[in-house]
C-alpha cells in the first residue's frame, strides 16, 4: 500500500517513523508492504513510486533541510497527478475555512484514493460532503487521529459497536484544558500561573485560545456526533463555553461539595455542548492530566467509557496506523474474495 503524507511536521514525521517501525509486522500479516512514496510539507516535497525510506525523510527534515525539491504546484494539483493509493493529511487544523485540507481530502477522494487524516478542520465543518463523496468514489476517509490521539473510539464505535445504538456521549477531549484544570484542583493555584506552566512544559500553545476557548473541544465533539452517532453537524452548531473564567475560588467551591470542574462535551437529545461542568470525584470523567476520556451510553451495551492519551507524536501516529491497518484488511478480505 503506497502512502502519500501531507503535513511531516510532528504527526507525520511520527507516522514516518511508525512505518519504519512497523512495515515487517504488519507485511507478515496481511502480506502488503507499506511504502511512504511521497511527502510534502509547506515548500517542498519528495516523490519516488519505488517508495523512500522514512526515517532519511525524518533526518532531512530535522536538519532543516527540505524534503527534497521546491513544490511549484498546490499540492492537491500534485495529488492528482502522482500515483499513490492513500492520501495521510496531516496539514494545520484550520476551523476558518478547512484548507489546505480540504481541497487536499476532495482531491485524493475523487481520484478514488483512500484517505486517513488527523485534521480536525475539514471533518468538523465538512463531514457530510466528504462523506459523501468518499461513498460515491467507493473509496475510504478514515480519521481516527482527529479525535483523542491514542484513545481509539472512532474504530471502536464504528467497528466492533456497529450494531450498537449510541444514545449520549460525555467526554474530555482537550489535554490542555484538563491538565490545567486539573492542576487548578490539586494545588490550588490560579488559572493564569497554571496557564503559563502548561505553556513552558509544551503542553499548552503560545496562543492557547484554540484549547482553552474550547474550539478544539468542539471541533472534536462535532466529529463524533456525526461519526458515532450519525447526525449531521458542524462545529458552528456545537454550543461553546471555554475555561478562561474558571476561578481558583470556583474550584475549591467544588472541591467542597467533592467535585472536580472539568470541560465537559456533551451529545444529547437537548443538543451539543462543550462546557465547565461540575463532576463528582471517582467518577469516569473525574480524570486528570492530559488524559482524555469518551463515556458513551448504548442501547445494547449499557455505559462503555474509553481513557486514553489524547495527542501526541507517537500517540497520534498510533491512531493513523490503526486507521491503515484498517484499509490493509479491508484489501486483505477484498484479494480473497471474502468482500465483494
Ligand atoms: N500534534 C498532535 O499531537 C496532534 C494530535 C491530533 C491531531 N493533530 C492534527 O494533525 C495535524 C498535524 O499536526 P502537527 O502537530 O503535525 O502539526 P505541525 O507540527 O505544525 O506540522 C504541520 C505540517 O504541515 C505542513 N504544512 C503546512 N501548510 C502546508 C501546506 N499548505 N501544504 C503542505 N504542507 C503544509 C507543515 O510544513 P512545514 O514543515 O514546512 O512547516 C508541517 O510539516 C493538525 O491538523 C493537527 O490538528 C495533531
Amino acid at each position: 500500500m503506497r502512502l502519500a503524507l501531507v503535513g511531516f511536521g510532528t504527526v507525520g514525521q511520527g507516522v514516518a517513523e511508525a512505518v519504519a517501525l512497523k512495515r515487517e509486522l504488519l507485511k507478515e500479516h496481511f502480506g502488503s508492504d507499506l511504502r511512504i512514496v511521497a511527502a510534502f510539507d509547506s515548500r517542498s516535497y519528495v516523490y519516488d513510486h519505488d517508495g523512500l525510506d522514512p526515517l532519511a525523510l525524518v533526518e532531512r527534515k530535522k536538519a532543516g533541510k527540505g524534503l527534497g525539491k521546491v513544490r511549484r504546484k498546490e499540492v492537491s494539483e500534485m495529488l492528482s497527478e502522482l500515483d499513490y493509493d492513500v492520501l495521510v493529511e496531516m496539514t494545520p487544523t484550520n476551523i476558518l475555512d478547512a484548507e489546505p485540507g480540504y481541497t487536499n481530502i476532495r482531491t485524493a477522494l475523487r481520484c478514488g484514493r483512500d484517505v486517513v487524516t488527523s485534521n480536525k478542520g475539514p471533518l468538523a465543518l465538512k463531514y457530510r460532503s466528504l462523506d459523501q463523496l468518499a461513498k460515491r468514489n467507493g473509496v475510504e476517509l478514515r480519521f481516527e487521529a482527529t479525535v483523542g490521539g491514542a484513545t481509539p473510539i472512532i474504530n471502536l464505535s464504528r467497528e466492533l459497536l456497529l450494531a450498537e445504538k449510541v444514545d449520549s456521549m460525555k467526554g474530555i477531549l482537550n489535554g490542555t484544558c484538563n491538565f490545567i484544570l486539573s492542576r487548578m484542583g490539586e494545588e490550588g493555584l490560579p488559572f493564569e500561573y497554571v496557564l503559563k506552566e502548561a505553556q513552558e512544559m509544551g503542553i499548552a500553545e503560545t496562543d492557547p485560545s484554540y484549547d482553552i476557548d474550547g474550539i478544539d473541544s468542539a471541533s472534536k465533539l462535532a466529529i463524533l456526533t456525526n461519526a458515532i452517532m450519525g447526525q449531521n453537524v458542524t462545529y458552528h452548531d456545537v454550543r461553546r463555553t471555554g475555561i478562561r473564567m474558571i476561578t481558583q475560588e470556583a474550584v475549591a467551591l467544588a472541591a467542597k461539595e467533592k467535585k472536580v470542574i472539568r470541560l465537559i462535551g456533551e451529545v444529547n437529545e437537548g443538543g451539543v455542548e462543550v462546557s465547565p461542568r461540575m463532576v463528582p470525584i471517582g467518577h469516569p470523567l473525574a480524570i486528570s492530566g492530559t488524559l482524555n476520556v469518551l463515556h458513551m451510553h448504548t442501547d445494547l451495551a449499557g455505559a462503555i467509557t474509553v481513557v486514553g492519551r489524547g495527542a501526541g507524536r507517537k500517540e497520534t501516529a498510533s491512531a493513523i496506523m490503526s486507521d491503515l491497518v484498517g484499509l490493509l484488511k479491508r484489501n486483505a478480505c477484498l484479494v480473497n474474495g471474502r468482500v465483494k
